[in-house]
Formats: C-alpha cells, structure tokens, sequence
C-alpha cells in the first residue's frame, strides 16, 4: 500500500490495536497523529517507533469523548502536518456488567467513549475533507454490535450505533470522495481482552473457527487497505476481522 504524502490520525494510539494501526500507516509511507489518554509512556514509544520509520509522528493527549478536545487535536494534527488525508476512531473501552447490575456510569462512559467520541472525530474531521474532496474515514466497532453479547449491553448499543454512524456519513460524504468504513473485529489478544475473565476468552476462542485470537497487526492490515487508494470503491462497509468467530 503507498500512503505516502498522507496525514492520519489514530485515536487511541498508545496500545493495542490503535498502536497496530499508527505503525501500519506510517510502515506504508503515512505521517501518523494519534491520540491516548492515560498511557503516555505507551504513546511516546509508539511516537519514537513512527519517527524510527522516517515518518512525522505527533502525540495528543485527549479525551474522544471530549467534543472540544476532538476539534483541538484535529486542528493541531493540521497544524504540524499541513494536512488531513486518514481519520481512524478506534479508541474505546468496555464497562461489562449484566444490564439489571449495570450502573448509569457504565453505560454512559462506554456510550461517550465508543461512540460519541467517533462522533467527535468524524465532526471535526468532515469539513477538512469535504473541503479538499477526498479523504478516509475507518471507524473500529466490534462483532458484538452486530450480534449482541451477554454482559455487554452498552459496549453492544455503542459499536452498533457506530455502524449506524460509519453507514450514515457513507451516504453523506461519498459526494464529496470520502469512504467511510467500518472494521469489527473478534477477539483480538490486547490488554482490553488480557483483562476479561479466563472463562469469556475460553468461550471466545471456541467460536473463532480459525482456532485462535486475532492479533492487533491483523486488524491493521485491513485498516490500512481501506486507507489506501486500492480500496477507493468501497464505502459504507462492515468488515469482520474475526477468524470466523461470528458467521
Ligand atoms: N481487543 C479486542 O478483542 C477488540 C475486539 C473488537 C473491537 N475492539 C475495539 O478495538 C478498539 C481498540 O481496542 P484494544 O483492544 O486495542 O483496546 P486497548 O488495548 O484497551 O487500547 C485502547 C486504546 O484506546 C484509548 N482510549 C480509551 N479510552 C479513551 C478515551 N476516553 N480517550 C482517548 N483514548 C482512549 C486507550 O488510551 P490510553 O490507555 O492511553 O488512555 C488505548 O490507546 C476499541 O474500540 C475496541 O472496542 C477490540
């Protein structure tokens, strides 16, 4: 894939699958910005690994679920930059509970973060695109908001509702030579899923017909086609990266 001469910005960068992304992008010629909000240190490795590969990298603390933070960090990114040609909503978080356990702060933290904060990003980012007539939208929203998943009703509700969001600014922005897409993946082998019960992953890995976990590389391989001119005809997609853990 050649990314080169363009601009992303990743958020949630600093670990995981966002991590995967942010190196994938700048591995295929990107200048790469991305977002965390608590692990600094994860986020200035990440920052030095970009740089390692002769690329810009830029590092932006921000909460997603900040709408002002979300107009500042894309400012800034075009700022040190000159431009915007990638944007990647990835960052997001899981608050499990069955729902009659669930507290109002559990549903509205993973509601402001999984999807508001796409929401805030793709606001930000939409007149800047509209603006030059082109650009990338990749939104990263999980098999569980295709299918539901016990304990999960508010992760579920938000990665739908980011499905909804990812198939609705398709139609809004394709006018304008924008593709916008959505990747859901299974279980993936990152720190989000390290700390699920030993039961959940066992459960997990019986229903991914390939037999194992995805890897955040995996995830970003995919993320990156979609960025890359090869995917230029594809908009308002749903692609599962999940080894067939949800057919
Ligand atoms: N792992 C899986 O099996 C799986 C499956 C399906 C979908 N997904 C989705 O893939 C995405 C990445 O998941 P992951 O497994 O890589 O998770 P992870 O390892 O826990 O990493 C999450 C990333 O999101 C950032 N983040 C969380 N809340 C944030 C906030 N309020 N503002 C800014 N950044 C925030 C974190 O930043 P800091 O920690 O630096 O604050 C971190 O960089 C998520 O949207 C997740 O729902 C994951």
């Amino acid at each position: 894939m050649d990314l080169s001469g363009k601009a992303a910005l990743v958020t949630g960068g600093s670990m995981g699958i966002g991590r995967a992304i942010a190196l994938d992008l700048a591995a295929n010629g990107a200048d790469v910005a991305l977002t965390y909000r608590r692990h600094a240190d994860g986020a200035q490795a990440v920052l030095a690994a970009i740089q390692a590969l002769d690329r810009r990298g830029l590092v932006i603390q921000a909460d997603v679920a900040s709408f002002a933070e979300a107009q500042c960090a894309v400012e800034t990114v075009v700022k040190a930059f000159g431009r915007l040609d990638i944007l990647v909503n990835n960052a997001g978080l899981n608050r499990d509970a069955v729902v009659w356990k669930m507290s109002e702060e559990q549903w509205d933290e993973v509601i402001a973060t999984d999807l508001k904060g796409c929401f805030n990003y793709i606001h930000a980012a939409a007149p800047i695109f509209k603006e030059q007539g082109c650009g990338k939208i990749v939104t990263i929203t999980s098999i569980n908001g295709l299918r539901g998943k016990f304990g999960q009703s508010n992760y579920s509700a938000a990665k739908a509702g980011v499905i909804g969001l990812t198939k609705s600014v398709a139609r809004e922005l394709g006018r304008y030579n924008v593709n916008v897409n959505a990747v859901a993946p299974g279980l993936i082998e990152t720190d989000m899923v390290r700390q699920a019960p030993q039961q959940v992953r066992d459960m997990a890995l019986a229903e991914i017909v390939l037999g194992r976990l995805g890897t955040p590389e995996e995830v970003a391989y995919v993320v990156t086609f979609l960025c890359s001119d090869k995917a230029r005809h594809i908009t308002g997609e749903v692609i599962q990266v999940d080894g067939g853990q949800y057919i």
